[in-house]
């Protein structure tokens, strides 16, 4: 890890849609814990002045998250903003000019990525990228093919410890949390294998449709939208072996060797689906084939997962919004009558809330001996006054450590696994919003036991957790 920690922040797409969701609420909250005391210089073309980024900022941070006066003040005093095009020489000269003699400045590119190729070279011609680190946002290429060439761009200008390709899932907690479970507690290996694991199965599940993004979403889809990135470094951490030491280079690797394992999907394994009324929305086609759930199957050839099917689903307009993971057990050998038994599974629940959770089967009360299911929580709370994914990404690419991001060989890999299936048409049937997807789902893409639809009920608390399933 390179250590010395970004001395000014440059942000292009300053007046963009995630610039106003997203970075000005986790600039505000890194300001606020003392993580971030450099100049943030904005850049866009919208003919904008400083006073009008500086509206936009404390707009943003009404809507999102509220203003805290005091780290407002701290961000307004450190902003600036160079107004222009992307490319011409003149906004990079400006940006030069701002950084000040910087000798370790971030920039980060919150920007569509037909303009990486003019922006990264005009940061080279002005000098703005010498000794620099480069931050992009996903999504990273539309498939291998656009994902390489991204990355020769960024590779002509910066060394691959320079580059740090955001995942915010990377920066969720709890999906940190997955692996300090995994690996921090002894008795996980003992059935954290295909010896006892009969699949695993990931669902994204999110109640809301595109939200006002029907043009990016018309381009993109539900796989390459959440599934080759978010449910993949999640099935990452699930499946990977545990890393030799706690670098990030060690880290990344045991991940690159899960998607390594992973052979292509098959078109036969997938299913995809449509809400009714998609081609409603603003900036979607009217004929639009684009699919808002998918559900897939795929294998993990390792020596720890071979033989055990993991199931990922995700979509747009399904009943609740909430990600969890199941691992469900095999059936143990025994005499107690099997209509009364429940297999076994390992809960993780990532959002709303996060939880841990073993299911079991108890006995039932009553003289006869049949069981129960049972749920026992090791860990259960909401996601409060945690890091944001962004206040924690951001942080981290700008003290120069990249454990959180992808490399670009995971990148390539990642593709490798989903690029068959996003050349083929392969059908996309109509599913009602609020219901769980498609029917097709059933006969073709459906774990053993099923799919477990995640219920928001409220959980009982961790001391009477057993016997309340
Ligand atoms: C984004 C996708 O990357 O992740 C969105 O583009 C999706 O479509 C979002 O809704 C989910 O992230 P989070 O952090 O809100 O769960």
């Amino acid at each position: 890890m390179d250590q010395f920690h970004s001395d000014a922040l440059v942000f292009f797409g300053a007046t963009g849609d995630l610039a106003y969701k997203k970075i000005f609420p986790a600039l505000q909250a890194m300001i606020k814990r003392g993580h971030l005391t450099v100049p943030i210089i904005g850049v866009a073309k919208a003919g904008w002045t400083l006073d009008q980024l500086r509206a936009r900022a404390k707009d943003s941070l009404e809507k999102h998250g509220g203003i805290d006066a005091a780290a407002f003040a701290k961000l307004s005093a450190s902003l600036r903003y160079v107004d222009g095009d992307y490319k011409d020489p003149a906004t990079f000269q400006a940006v030069y000019k701002e950084l000040g003699g910087a000798q370790r400045p971030a920039h980060y590119l919150a920007i569509p990525p037909v303009l990486f190729g003019p922006v990264v070279e005009q940061l080279v011609n002005s000098g703005c990228a010498k000794g620099a680190r480069v931050i992009v946002e996903k999504p990273f290429g539309s498939n291998l093919a656009t994902a390489d060439e991204l990355n020769q761009i960024l590779l002509g200008a910066f060394d691959e410890p320079h580059i740090f390709r955001i995942d915010h899932y990377l920066g969720k907690r709890p999906v940190n949390n997955m692996l300090v479970f995994r690996f921090a507690n002894a008795f996980m290996e003992s059935f954290w294998n295909r010896n006892y694991i009969e699949s695993v199965q990931i669902t994204m599940a999110e109640d809301f449709g595109v939200q006002g993004r029907g043009a990016f979403y018309d381009q993109t889809g539900t796989i390459r939208d959440v599934i080759q990135n978010h449910l993949f470094q999640v099935l990452c951490n699930l499946a990977m072996e545990p890393p030799v030491r706690t670098d990030s280079e060690s880290i990344r690797d045991e991940k690159v060797k899960v998607l390594k394992a992973i052979p292509p999907l098959n078109e036969k394994n997938l299913v995809r689906g449509q809400f009714r009324d998609y081609r409603k929305e603003k900036g979607v086609a009217p004929n639009s084939q684009v699919e808002t759930f998918a559900a897939l199957r795929l294998d993990v050839n390792t020596w720890r997962w071979k033989g055990v099917p993991f199931y990922i689903r995700a979509g747009k307009c399904l009943p609740v919004t909430c990600t969890e993971v199941i691992g469900r057990f095999r059936l143990p050998p025994t005499v107690i009558r099997s209509s009364s038994l429940t297999k076994n599974h390992l809960r993780f629940r990532i959002s709303p809330e996060v939880s841990i959770a073993l299911g079991m089967t108890v006995m039932a009360p009553g003289e006869e001996m049949v069981g129960q299911a049972a749920e026992m929580l090791a860990s259960r709370h909401p996601q409060t006054d945690e890091m944001d994914a962004y206040e924690r990404v951001l942080g981290d690419a700008m003290a120069g450590d990249a454990t959180l991001f992808a490399r670009q060989d995971y990148v390539d890999e990642a593709w490798r696994i989903v690029d068959p299936v996003l050349e083929k048409t392969t059908p996309v049937y109509e599913y009602e919003p609020g219901t769980w997807g498609p029917a097709e789902v059933r006969q073709t893409v459906e774990p053993e036991g099923g799919w477990v639809n995640p219920a928001l009920t409220p959980q009982p608390a961790v001391a009477d957790a057993v016997g309340a399933a």
